[in-house]
C-alpha cells in the first residue's frame, strides 16, 4: 500500500498507509488524525480537509475542478501547494508523498 508522510500542525511527522481509491482525507482520518475535521465528509463543499502538498509530487495528483479552487480561496492560509484532501484520491503514484495539514481558519 502507498505511504504518505503527514505533517500535522505542530510539526509532527507520521508515515500512514492508505489503501488505493481511498481519499487522502480519508486516509488521514483513518490513522486517527484528529485535528483533519473533513466536516463535510468529502463532498468538497466545507474545505476543512485542506492540505500542502509537497510540489514535487503536484504533477501526479488530479487537476482542481472549479468548486475545490473556489473553496481554497476561502482560507487564508492557501498558498501554490494548497489541495482538498477529499478530492485526491490515494494511489502508488503517490508513495512517499509528504502531506502538511493546513493552518485552521
Ligand atoms: S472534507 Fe469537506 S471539502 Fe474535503
Amino acid at each position: 500500500m502507498p505511504k504518505l508522510i503527514v505533517v500535522t500542525r505542530d510539526g509532527e511527522e507520521q508515515e500512514v498507509t492508505g489503501e488505493t481509491g481511498l481519499s487522502i482525507m480519508e486516509v488521514i482520518r483513518d490513522a486517527g488524525i484528529d485535528e483533519m475535521l473533513a466536516l463535510c465528509g468529502g463532498c468538497c463543499s466545507c474545505a476543512t480537509c485542506h492540505v500542502h502538498v509537497d510540489p514535487n509530487f503536484a504533477a501526479k495528483l488530479p487537476p482542481m475542478s472549479e468548486d475545490e479552487n473556489d473553496l481554497l480561496d476561502s482560507s487564508s492560509f492557501r498558498d501554490g501547494n494548497s489541495r482538498l484532501s477529499c478530492q485526491l484520491p490515494m494511489n502508488d503514484a503517490l508513495d512517499g508523498m509528504t502531506v502538511r495539514i493546513a493552518e485552521e481558519d
